[in-house]
Protein backbone atom coordinates (compact mmCIF):
# COMPACT_ATOMS: atom_id res chain seq x y z
CA UNK A 1 0.00 0.00 0.00
CA UNK A 2 1.36 3.39 -1.03
CA UNK A 3 1.58 5.72 1.95
CA UNK A 4 -0.78 8.36 2.73
CA UNK A 5 -2.37 11.06 4.94
CA UNK A 6 -5.99 10.83 5.66
CA UNK A 7 -7.68 14.10 7.00
CA UNK A 8 -11.50 14.27 7.14
CA UNK A 9 -12.29 16.72 9.35
CA UNK A 10 -15.53 17.21 9.00
CA UNK A 11 -18.25 16.87 12.14
CA UNK A 12 -21.05 14.46 10.29
CA UNK A 13 -25.13 15.29 11.69
CA UNK A 14 -26.34 12.41 9.85
CA UNK A 15 -30.53 11.18 10.47
CA UNK A 16 -33.82 12.34 11.16
CA UNK A 17 -34.38 15.87 12.41
CA UNK A 18 -30.72 16.68 12.42
CA UNK A 19 -31.40 19.62 10.72
CA UNK A 20 -32.83 20.80 14.94
CA UNK A 21 -28.90 21.16 15.55
CA UNK A 22 -27.84 23.43 12.89
CA UNK A 23 -27.73 26.15 15.65
CA UNK A 24 -25.88 24.79 18.22
CA UNK A 25 -23.40 23.09 15.63
CA UNK A 26 -23.32 27.19 14.03
CA UNK A 27 -22.18 28.56 17.59
CA UNK A 28 -20.27 25.41 18.48
CA UNK A 29 -17.63 26.91 15.28
CA UNK A 30 -18.05 30.52 16.29
CA UNK A 31 -20.76 32.08 14.08
CA UNK A 32 -22.47 35.33 14.76
CA UNK A 33 -23.72 36.55 11.80
CA UNK A 34 -23.80 33.78 9.14
CA UNK A 35 -24.52 34.08 5.88
CA UNK A 36 -27.35 31.60 4.59
CA UNK A 37 -26.45 30.28 1.37
CA UNK A 38 -28.81 28.46 -1.01
CA UNK A 39 -30.20 27.37 -4.88
CA UNK A 40 -33.18 28.29 -6.92
CA UNK A 41 -35.90 27.38 -5.23
CA UNK A 42 -35.92 23.54 -4.15
CA UNK A 43 -34.81 24.79 -0.04
CA UNK A 44 -37.47 27.56 -0.28
CA UNK A 45 -40.42 25.01 -1.11
CA UNK A 46 -39.72 22.62 1.33
CA UNK A 47 -39.63 24.59 3.78
CA UNK A 48 -35.91 24.34 4.79
CA UNK A 49 -34.96 28.01 4.39
CA UNK A 50 -37.50 29.34 6.51
CA UNK A 51 -36.94 26.57 9.28
CA UNK A 52 -33.40 27.74 9.55
CA UNK A 53 -33.64 31.13 9.49
CA UNK A 54 -35.92 30.82 12.45
CA UNK A 55 -33.85 28.25 13.84
CA UNK A 56 -30.84 30.57 13.34
CA UNK A 57 -32.81 33.61 14.49
CA UNK A 58 -34.35 32.25 17.35
CA UNK A 59 -30.76 31.05 18.87
CA UNK A 60 -30.16 34.72 18.58
CA UNK A 61 -27.44 34.39 15.41
CA UNK A 62 -27.93 36.95 12.59
CA UNK A 63 -28.58 35.78 9.05
CA UNK A 64 -27.70 37.34 5.36
CA UNK A 65 -29.39 35.74 2.72
CA UNK A 66 -28.19 35.33 -0.77
CA UNK A 67 -29.86 32.35 -3.11
CA UNK A 68 -29.91 32.21 -6.70
CA UNK A 69 -27.05 29.29 -7.04
CA UNK A 70 -27.71 27.05 -9.97
CA UNK A 71 -26.41 23.90 -10.81
CA UNK A 72 -22.75 24.20 -12.52
CA UNK A 73 -22.35 27.41 -9.95
CA UNK A 74 -21.39 30.58 -11.38
CA UNK A 75 -18.38 33.04 -10.84
CA UNK A 76 -20.50 35.80 -10.48
CA UNK A 77 -22.62 35.32 -7.59
CA UNK A 78 -19.46 34.22 -6.22
CA UNK A 79 -17.72 37.72 -6.20
CA UNK A 80 -21.34 39.13 -5.53
CA UNK A 81 -21.36 36.73 -2.11
CA UNK A 82 -17.88 37.81 -1.62
CA UNK A 83 -18.85 41.81 -1.31
CA UNK A 84 -21.73 41.15 0.13
CA UNK A 85 -19.91 38.80 3.34
CA UNK A 86 -17.43 41.61 3.53
CA UNK A 87 -20.08 44.45 3.90
CA UNK A 88 -22.13 42.64 6.54
CA UNK A 89 -19.30 41.55 8.32
CA UNK A 90 -20.28 37.53 7.81
CA UNK A 91 -18.16 35.38 9.57
CA UNK A 92 -19.75 32.00 9.12
CA UNK A 93 -21.52 30.61 5.60
CA UNK A 94 -24.14 27.74 6.24
CA UNK A 95 -25.06 25.99 2.99
CA UNK A 96 -28.30 24.94 2.30
CA UNK A 97 -28.25 22.84 -0.84
CA UNK A 98 -26.45 20.06 -2.70
CA UNK A 99 -22.72 20.54 -4.16
CA UNK A 100 -23.54 23.36 -6.33
CA UNK A 101 -24.53 25.85 -3.22
CA UNK A 102 -21.60 24.22 -0.82
CA UNK A 103 -19.05 25.34 -3.66
CA UNK A 104 -20.47 28.49 -4.31
CA UNK A 105 -19.87 28.92 -0.64
CA UNK A 106 -16.80 27.77 -0.35
CA UNK A 107 -15.31 30.06 -3.48
CA UNK A 108 -17.50 32.93 -1.13
CA UNK A 109 -15.32 32.00 1.85
CA UNK A 110 -12.02 31.79 0.40
CA UNK A 111 -12.48 34.94 -1.58
CA UNK A 112 -13.64 37.04 1.43
CA UNK A 113 -9.99 36.10 2.90
CA UNK A 114 -7.54 35.83 -0.08
CA UNK A 115 -6.10 39.37 -1.04
CA UNK A 116 -7.02 38.90 -5.18
CA UNK A 117 -9.41 37.88 -7.57
CA UNK A 118 -10.82 34.26 -6.18
CA UNK A 119 -10.60 33.37 -9.40
CA UNK A 120 -6.98 33.59 -9.53
CA UNK A 121 -7.09 29.85 -7.50
CA UNK A 122 -8.93 28.69 -10.23
CA UNK A 123 -6.37 28.93 -12.72
CA UNK A 124 -3.21 28.25 -10.72
CA UNK A 125 -2.55 31.63 -10.08
CA UNK A 126 -2.79 31.71 -6.64
CA UNK A 127 -3.18 29.72 -3.57
CA UNK A 128 -5.28 30.52 -0.67
CA UNK A 129 -4.48 29.76 3.36
CA UNK A 130 -7.38 30.45 5.07
CA UNK A 131 -10.95 31.13 4.54
CA UNK A 132 -14.37 31.28 7.00
CA UNK A 133 -15.41 28.72 8.51
CA UNK A 134 -18.53 26.52 6.61
CA UNK A 135 -21.13 24.06 7.76
CA UNK A 136 -24.13 22.71 4.94
CA UNK A 137 -27.23 21.07 5.85
CA UNK A 138 -27.06 18.58 2.47
CA UNK A 139 -30.03 18.73 0.48
CA UNK A 140 -28.66 16.20 -2.65
CA UNK A 141 -25.92 12.85 -2.07
CA UNK A 142 -23.92 13.45 -5.06
CA UNK A 143 -20.71 15.68 -5.16
CA UNK A 144 -19.61 15.24 -1.86
CA UNK A 145 -18.16 18.74 -1.59
CA UNK A 146 -19.93 18.78 2.31
CA UNK A 147 -16.88 16.50 3.30
CA UNK A 148 -14.18 17.14 0.43
CA UNK A 149 -11.55 19.58 0.13
CA UNK A 150 -12.97 20.44 -3.62
CA UNK A 151 -14.54 23.55 -4.80
CA UNK A 152 -15.92 23.90 -8.64
CA UNK A 153 -16.73 27.13 -9.93
CA UNK A 154 -17.80 28.26 -13.57
CA UNK A 155 -16.34 31.60 -15.17
CA UNK A 156 -19.36 32.76 -17.54
CA UNK A 157 -16.03 34.58 -19.43
CA UNK A 158 -15.32 32.05 -21.32
CA UNK A 159 -17.45 29.08 -19.96
CA UNK A 160 -14.52 27.41 -18.10
CA UNK A 161 -15.34 25.08 -15.50
CA UNK A 162 -12.61 24.67 -12.94
CA UNK A 163 -11.51 22.98 -8.94
CA UNK A 164 -9.62 24.56 -6.92
CA UNK A 165 -7.97 21.62 -4.41
CA UNK A 166 -7.42 23.14 -0.96
CA UNK A 167 -8.14 21.52 2.76
CA UNK A 168 -8.66 24.84 4.33
CA UNK A 169 -12.08 24.35 2.34
CA UNK A 170 -13.99 21.88 4.41
CA UNK A 171 -16.98 21.95 6.24
CA UNK A 172 -16.90 21.78 10.06
CA UNK A 173 -19.98 20.33 10.09
CA UNK A 174 -22.87 18.72 7.69
CA UNK A 175 -25.87 17.97 8.48
CA UNK A 176 -27.20 14.86 6.39
CA UNK A 177 -31.11 13.79 6.74
CA UNK A 178 -32.22 11.63 4.15
CA UNK A 179 -35.79 12.87 4.29
CA UNK A 180 -34.78 15.92 3.04
CA UNK A 181 -34.04 13.98 -0.59
CA UNK A 182 -37.75 12.45 -1.00
CA UNK A 183 -38.54 15.12 -3.36
CA UNK A 184 -35.94 15.25 -5.57
CA UNK A 185 -36.23 14.14 -9.17
CA UNK A 186 -35.67 10.77 -10.36
CA UNK A 187 -32.80 12.58 -12.77
CA UNK A 188 -30.88 14.39 -9.85
CA UNK A 189 -31.06 10.90 -7.65
CA UNK A 190 -29.49 8.55 -10.89
CA UNK A 191 -26.83 11.61 -11.84
CA UNK A 192 -26.15 11.97 -7.97
CA UNK A 193 -25.23 8.08 -7.81
CA UNK A 194 -23.31 8.16 -10.90
CA UNK A 195 -20.95 10.81 -9.67
CA UNK A 196 -20.50 9.12 -6.73
CA UNK A 197 -19.86 6.23 -8.07
CA UNK A 198 -17.70 8.02 -10.50
CA UNK A 199 -15.68 9.36 -7.23
CA UNK A 200 -15.19 5.54 -6.49
CA UNK A 201 -13.58 4.65 -9.94
CA UNK A 202 -11.19 7.77 -10.25
CA UNK A 203 -9.60 6.03 -7.32
CA UNK A 204 -10.10 2.50 -7.95
CA UNK A 205 -8.54 2.59 -11.86
CA UNK A 206 -5.02 2.96 -10.28
CA UNK A 207 -2.25 0.44 -11.45
CA UNK A 208 -1.52 0.30 -7.44
CA UNK A 209 -2.31 -3.58 -6.79
CA UNK A 210 -1.47 -3.83 -3.04
CA UNK A 211 -4.38 -1.74 -1.65
CA UNK A 212 -6.50 -4.92 -0.80
CA UNK A 213 -8.82 -3.41 1.61
CA UNK A 214 -9.82 0.06 -0.19
CA UNK A 215 -10.35 -2.22 -3.17
CA UNK A 216 -13.13 -3.87 -1.27
CA UNK A 217 -14.78 -0.87 0.40
CA UNK A 218 -14.63 0.40 -2.96
CA UNK A 219 -16.41 -2.08 -4.44
CA UNK A 220 -18.66 -2.90 -1.54
CA UNK A 221 -19.95 0.88 -2.15
CA UNK A 222 -20.12 0.69 -5.85
CA UNK A 223 -22.49 -2.39 -5.74
CA UNK A 224 -24.61 -1.13 -2.72
CA UNK A 225 -25.25 2.47 -4.61
CA UNK A 226 -26.57 -0.06 -7.93
CA UNK A 227 -28.71 -1.56 -6.10
CA UNK A 228 -30.01 0.89 -3.59
CA UNK A 229 -30.78 3.17 -6.74
CA UNK A 230 -33.21 1.05 -8.02
CA UNK A 231 -35.33 0.88 -4.56
CA UNK A 232 -35.18 4.72 -4.50
CA UNK A 233 -35.86 4.52 -7.58
CA UNK A 234 -39.07 3.00 -7.23
CA UNK A 235 -39.84 4.95 -4.03
CA UNK A 236 -38.47 7.96 -3.60
CA UNK A 237 -39.59 8.31 0.18
CA UNK A 238 -37.85 5.05 0.81
CA UNK A 239 -35.99 6.21 4.29
CA UNK A 240 -33.81 2.80 4.53
CA UNK A 241 -32.47 3.25 0.48
CA UNK A 242 -32.24 6.92 0.54
CA UNK A 243 -30.07 6.82 3.75
CA UNK A 244 -27.46 4.12 2.18
CA UNK A 245 -27.21 6.61 -0.66
CA UNK A 246 -26.67 10.13 1.56
CA UNK A 247 -24.06 8.69 3.53
CA UNK A 248 -22.12 6.53 0.10
CA UNK A 249 -22.14 9.94 -1.70
CA UNK A 250 -20.17 11.20 1.42
CA UNK A 251 -17.62 8.03 2.10
CA UNK A 252 -17.03 8.09 -1.71
CA UNK A 253 -15.69 11.48 -2.20
CA UNK A 254 -14.36 11.61 1.59
CA UNK A 255 -10.89 9.97 0.01
CA UNK A 256 -11.51 6.91 2.28
CA UNK A 257 -11.76 4.84 -0.91
CA UNK A 258 -8.54 6.60 -2.07
CA UNK A 259 -6.11 5.87 0.80
CA UNK A 260 -3.34 3.49 -0.69
CA UNK A 261 -3.96 4.71 -3.96
CA UNK A 262 -3.66 6.98 -6.84
CA UNK A 263 -6.05 8.32 -8.37
CA UNK A 264 -7.48 9.08 -11.81
CA UNK A 265 -9.28 12.03 -12.62
CA UNK A 266 -9.46 12.16 -16.18
CA UNK A 267 -13.25 11.41 -17.00
CA UNK A 268 -13.92 14.67 -13.84
CA UNK A 269 -11.56 16.24 -16.51
CA UNK A 270 -13.48 15.86 -19.42
CA UNK A 271 -16.96 15.81 -17.91
CA UNK A 272 -15.85 19.37 -16.50
CA UNK A 273 -15.84 20.48 -20.13
CA UNK A 274 -18.61 19.30 -21.28
CA UNK A 275 -19.94 21.12 -17.99
CA UNK A 276 -18.58 24.46 -18.80
CA UNK A 277 -19.56 24.16 -22.90
CA UNK A 278 -23.64 23.09 -22.25
CA UNK A 279 -24.16 23.29 -18.89
CA UNK A 280 -25.03 19.57 -18.39
CA UNK A 281 -25.35 17.92 -15.38
CA UNK A 282 -22.61 16.64 -14.25
CA UNK A 283 -23.46 13.16 -13.13
CA UNK A 284 -25.16 13.07 -16.52
CA UNK A 285 -21.80 13.93 -18.22
CA UNK A 286 -19.70 11.39 -16.44
CA UNK A 287 -21.77 8.64 -17.66
CA UNK A 288 -21.83 10.10 -21.17
CA UNK A 289 -17.51 9.79 -20.94
CA UNK A 290 -16.78 7.05 -18.69
CA UNK A 291 -17.48 4.33 -21.51
CA UNK A 292 -15.16 5.63 -23.89
CA UNK A 293 -12.51 6.62 -21.88
CA UNK A 294 -13.27 3.01 -20.46
CA UNK A 295 -12.53 1.30 -24.06
CA UNK A 296 -9.51 4.27 -25.05
CA UNK A 297 -7.72 3.08 -21.76
CA UNK A 298 -8.14 -0.57 -20.39
CA UNK A 299 -5.59 -2.28 -22.13
CA UNK A 300 -3.33 0.02 -19.62
CA UNK A 301 -4.00 -2.62 -17.29
CA UNK A 302 -6.86 -5.50 -18.19
CA UNK A 303 -6.57 -7.49 -15.38
CA UNK A 304 -7.98 -4.07 -13.23
CA UNK A 305 -10.81 -3.69 -15.61
CA UNK A 306 -11.58 -7.44 -14.96
CA UNK A 307 -11.39 -7.09 -11.36
CA UNK A 308 -13.94 -4.46 -11.89
CA UNK A 309 -16.66 -6.63 -14.39
CA UNK A 310 -16.49 -9.50 -11.89
CA UNK A 311 -16.40 -8.02 -8.96
CA UNK A 312 -18.52 -5.21 -9.33
CA UNK A 313 -20.66 -5.44 -12.30
CA UNK A 314 -21.08 -9.30 -11.80
CA UNK A 315 -19.28 -10.30 -15.19
CA UNK A 316 -18.97 -13.82 -15.54
CA UNK A 317 -14.66 -14.25 -15.89
CA UNK A 318 -13.93 -15.71 -19.16
CA UNK A 319 -10.43 -16.84 -18.29
CA UNK A 320 -9.75 -17.85 -21.46
CA UNK A 321 -10.49 -14.14 -22.55
CA UNK A 322 -9.73 -11.11 -19.98
CA UNK A 323 -9.76 -8.91 -22.38
CA UNK A 324 -13.53 -9.81 -23.23
CA UNK A 325 -13.95 -9.91 -19.64
CA UNK A 326 -13.04 -6.57 -19.15
CA UNK A 327 -15.00 -5.39 -22.52
CA UNK A 328 -18.15 -7.31 -20.94
CA UNK A 329 -17.91 -5.42 -17.51
CA UNK A 330 -17.49 -2.00 -19.51
CA UNK A 331 -20.84 -3.22 -21.70
CA UNK A 332 -22.49 -4.07 -18.27
CA UNK A 333 -21.54 -0.56 -16.84
CA UNK A 334 -23.44 1.02 -19.65
CA UNK A 335 -26.67 -0.82 -19.20
CA UNK A 336 -26.99 0.23 -15.63
CA UNK A 337 -26.62 3.95 -16.87
CA UNK A 338 -29.51 3.28 -19.43
CA UNK A 339 -31.32 1.71 -16.43
CA UNK A 340 -31.26 4.25 -14.34
CA UNK A 341 -31.90 6.99 -17.21
CA UNK A 342 -28.36 8.31 -17.61
CA UNK A 343 -26.76 9.05 -21.51
CA UNK A 344 -23.43 6.90 -22.58
CA UNK A 345 -22.59 8.91 -25.62
CA UNK A 346 -22.59 13.07 -25.79
CA UNK A 347 -25.42 12.63 -28.12
CA UNK A 348 -27.54 11.47 -25.76
CA UNK A 349 -26.82 14.04 -23.23
CA UNK A 350 -27.58 16.94 -25.40
CA UNK A 351 -29.43 15.78 -27.86
CA UNK A 352 -27.00 16.23 -31.21
CA UNK A 353 -23.68 14.66 -32.05
CA UNK A 354 -21.37 17.64 -31.53
CA UNK A 355 -19.30 18.68 -34.01
CA UNK A 356 -15.45 18.93 -34.86
CA UNK A 357 -14.59 22.31 -33.97
CA UNK A 358 -16.24 21.67 -30.45
CA UNK A 359 -14.34 18.42 -30.07
CA UNK A 360 -10.95 20.51 -30.51
CA UNK A 361 -12.13 23.17 -28.12
CA UNK A 362 -13.04 20.54 -25.46
CA UNK A 363 -9.64 19.30 -25.85
CA UNK A 364 -7.81 22.50 -25.35
CA UNK A 365 -9.88 23.63 -22.85
CA UNK A 366 -9.33 20.19 -21.17
CA UNK A 367 -5.49 20.22 -21.71
CA UNK A 368 -5.36 23.77 -20.00
CA UNK A 369 -5.46 24.84 -23.36
CA UNK A 370 -2.27 22.37 -24.34
CA UNK A 371 -0.08 22.82 -20.96
CA UNK A 372 -1.47 19.64 -19.30
CA UNK A 373 -1.93 16.15 -19.33
CA UNK A 374 -4.79 14.66 -17.45
CA UNK A 375 -5.20 11.41 -16.06
CA UNK A 376 -2.63 9.35 -14.10
CA UNK A 377 -4.48 5.06 -15.12
CA UNK A 378 -3.24 6.41 -18.78
CA UNK A 379 -1.54 9.65 -19.54
CA UNK A 380 -3.73 11.39 -21.60
CA UNK A 381 -2.49 14.19 -24.10
CA UNK A 382 -4.46 16.79 -26.17
CA UNK A 383 -4.82 14.47 -29.04
CA UNK A 384 -6.01 11.47 -26.47
CA UNK A 385 -8.82 13.84 -25.24
CA UNK A 386 -9.86 14.51 -28.38
CA UNK A 387 -9.85 10.86 -29.03
CA UNK A 388 -12.27 9.89 -26.38
CA UNK A 389 -14.63 12.91 -27.20
CA UNK A 390 -14.61 11.65 -30.53
CA UNK A 391 -15.17 8.54 -29.25
CA UNK A 392 -18.05 9.86 -27.39
CA UNK A 393 -19.93 11.55 -29.68
O1 LIG B 1 -31.27 24.86 -6.98
P1 LIG B 1 -32.32 24.03 -6.33
O2 LIG B 1 -33.67 24.54 -6.52
O3 LIG B 1 -31.99 23.73 -4.89
O4 LIG B 1 -32.34 22.62 -7.13
C1 LIG B 1 -31.28 21.68 -7.11
C2 LIG B 1 -30.57 21.61 -8.46
O5 LIG B 1 -31.42 21.97 -9.51
C3 LIG B 1 -31.88 20.31 -6.99
N1 LIG B 1 -32.07 19.86 -5.61
C4 LIG B 1 -31.14 19.82 -4.63
N2 LIG B 1 -31.68 19.28 -3.53
C5 LIG B 1 -32.98 19.00 -3.82
C6 LIG B 1 -33.22 19.38 -5.15
N3 LIG B 1 -34.43 19.24 -5.74
C7 LIG B 1 -35.41 18.69 -4.99
N4 LIG B 1 -35.23 18.28 -3.72
C8 LIG B 1 -34.04 18.41 -3.10
N5 LIG B 1 -33.86 17.95 -1.86
O6 LIG B 1 -30.92 19.43 -7.59
C9 LIG B 1 -30.27 20.13 -8.63
C10 LIG B 1 -28.78 19.80 -8.58
O7 LIG B 1 -28.19 20.37 -7.44
P2 LIG B 1 -26.60 20.51 -7.38
O8 LIG B 1 -26.24 21.13 -6.11
O9 LIG B 1 -26.12 21.14 -8.65
O10 LIG B 1 -26.16 18.96 -7.41
P3 LIG B 1 -24.82 18.27 -7.04
O11 LIG B 1 -24.74 18.00 -5.59
O12 LIG B 1 -24.72 17.12 -7.97
O13 LIG B 1 -23.65 19.32 -7.37
C11 LIG B 1 -23.11 19.42 -8.66
C12 LIG B 1 -21.94 20.37 -8.65
O14 LIG B 1 -20.88 19.88 -7.80
C13 LIG B 1 -19.66 19.80 -8.55
C14 LIG B 1 -20.15 19.50 -9.94
O15 LIG B 1 -19.18 19.71 -10.91
C15 LIG B 1 -21.33 20.45 -10.06
O16 LIG B 1 -20.90 21.75 -10.34
N6 LIG B 1 -18.76 18.84 -7.93
C16 LIG B 1 -18.17 19.20 -6.78
C17 LIG B 1 -17.24 18.40 -6.15
C18 LIG B 1 -16.58 18.82 -4.91
N7 LIG B 1 -16.74 20.05 -4.48
O17 LIG B 1 -15.85 18.04 -4.27
C19 LIG B 1 -16.83 17.10 -6.72
C20 LIG B 1 -17.71 16.61 -7.82
O18 LIG B 1 -16.97 15.74 -8.63
C21 LIG B 1 -18.33 17.67 -8.67
O19 LIG B 1 -17.43 18.08 -9.67
ZN1 LIG C 1 -17.97 14.28 -9.51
Amino acid sequence: MKDFVYFAPTEVVFGKKSEEQMASLVKKYGGHKVLVHYGGGSAKRSGLLDKTIGLLNGSGIQTVLLGGVVPNPRLSLVREGIDLCKREGVDFILSVGGGSVIDSAKAIAYGVRYDGDVWDLFIGKGECYECLPMGCVLTIPAAGSEMSSGTVITNEDGNLKRDYGNEYCRQKFAIMNPERTFTLPAYQTAAGVTDMIMHTMERYFSHDDDMTLTDAVAEALMRTMMDEVFNVLKDPSDYRARAQIMWGGTLAHNDITGCGTTSDWATHQLEHELSGMFDVTHGAGLAAIWPSWARYVYKENVSRFVRFAVNVMGVTNDFTDPEGTALRGIEAMERFYHAIGMPVSIKELIGREISDEEIEELALKCSWFGKSTQGRFKVLSQADMAAIYRMAR
